[in-house]
């Protein structure tokens, strides 16, 4: 239960390692556009910390993070309505991430999927921020007091530790300091899986292009890359029940109701027994009409790239007005001393 102290606030954020994909989108992007409004104060930011957890080109973490604030902004998020930043601007992250990484455990760290899927047998050899890494994410959170977080599915075991991360502060300390915040993962693409392999996630870093939507993928690249999209020989089924074990199915009929704005059931009402031939043009056309403009938008953005940084530092500014109080508190509570 998160106390009611806190008002309530949004965080999220997105590493910029390799370009935004649909996945970003649906899973992620999309909703947080829907939460700016009056429920919330919300905070969105480009992650650029975490992506330095594996190795990244400095001039290529530049780029990637103007593109995926380009993409941001494109989307919707609005930064007179949102803090949009870049969170190594925001040195309070790192700071607070100290503290973290001070009250977690190894063993904690240890169960992360996450970890030990990007590690796999190469444990011995990733950076140590790989590892670190949920704990830096548990202060991102926090540092704002954050009581809700709106993620994709891959990201729910990290937003439960930020929990425990909270509870053990507040029980070792002995004060309610932190808020127990909340994993948002709702709607029908919280998983958005890869087009060439059903049971896989759709990810930047996957080995072939055509797995793959990327926002910045043209017309002709969407529809060529839904039509080559696996699929099984079925028709479409009448029921969602009937897409039980096909998941490749099951995969295009959510990504065309979260494009659509609808429920799986009302997709697959509206197809109930269409052939591919039928339902995949379809799927590229909403694709298309829903992504274009977002690109041709990041696009426009991204030739101004002094304006995105300009957009970033003020987004920085909001941030650290909010973090930075929150911080001293926490050094308080620890028995730092300060000026
Ligand atoms: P990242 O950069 O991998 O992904 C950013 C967001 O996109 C979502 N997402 C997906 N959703 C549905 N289907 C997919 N195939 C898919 N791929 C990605 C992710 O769930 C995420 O919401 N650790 C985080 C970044 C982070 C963060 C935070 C998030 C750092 N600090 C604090 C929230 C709060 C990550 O690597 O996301």
């Amino acid at each position: 239960m998160t106390a009611p102290k806190f008002t309530p606030r949004v965080f999220s954020g997105i590493k910029p390692s390799g370009g935004l994909t649909l996945g970003n989108y649906l899973g992620a992007i999309k909703r947080w556009v829907g939460m700016q409004g009056p429920d919330f104060e919300t905070i969105y930011c480009v992650v650029d910390m975490h992506a330095i957890t594996v190795w990244q080109d400095p001039e290529d973490l530049r780029n990637g993070t103007r593109e995926i604030a380009a993409g941001m902004i494109a989307s919707g998020i609005d930064p007179t309505k949102s803090i949009l930043f870049n969170q190594s601007q925001v040195a309070a992250h790192a700071e607070l991430g100290w503290i973290f990484n001070c009250v977690s455990r190894v063993g904690w760290m240890n169960r992360m999927t996450q970890f030990k899927d990007k590690a796999g047998a190469n444990a011995e050899k990733v950076s140590l921020g790989l590892y670190a890494y949920p704990s830096l994410m548990a202060a991102d959170i926090l540092l704002y007091h954050a009581t809700h977080v709106p993620v994709g599915e891959d990201q729910k075991q990290h937003v439960e530790l930020t929990r425990d991360i909270a509870s053990k502060f507040n029980h070792d300390f002995k004060e309610e300091f932190f808020p127990l915040t909340e994993p948002v993962i709702d709607g029908p693409a919280t998983r958005v899986m890869n087009l060439r392999d059903g049971t896989k996630k759709m990810s930047k870093s996957g080995e072939s292009d055509m797995e793959r939507i990327n926002m910045l993928d043209d017309a002709d690249k969407i529809a060529k890359k839904f039509k080559k999209a696996k699929t099984d020989p079925e028709p479409l089924s009448e029921t969602l029940d009937g897409l039980k074990d096909r998941p490749e199915a099951r995969n295009l009929v959510d990504i065309y109701a979260a494009l659509s704005d609808q429920t799986p059931e009302a997709v697959i009402s509206e197809y109930a027994g269409a052939q591919w031939g039928r339902f995949k043009p379809a799927l590229a056309d909403l694709a298309v009409s829903k992504l274009a403009p977002i690109s041709d938008e990041m696009k426009r953005l991204m030739d101004d790239p002094a304006e995105i940084d300009s957009q970033l530092a003020k987004g920085a500014d909001k941030a650290r007005a909010i973090a930075e109080p929150i911080l001293a508190r926490a050094y308080d509570i620890v028995g730092f001393i300060r000026a």
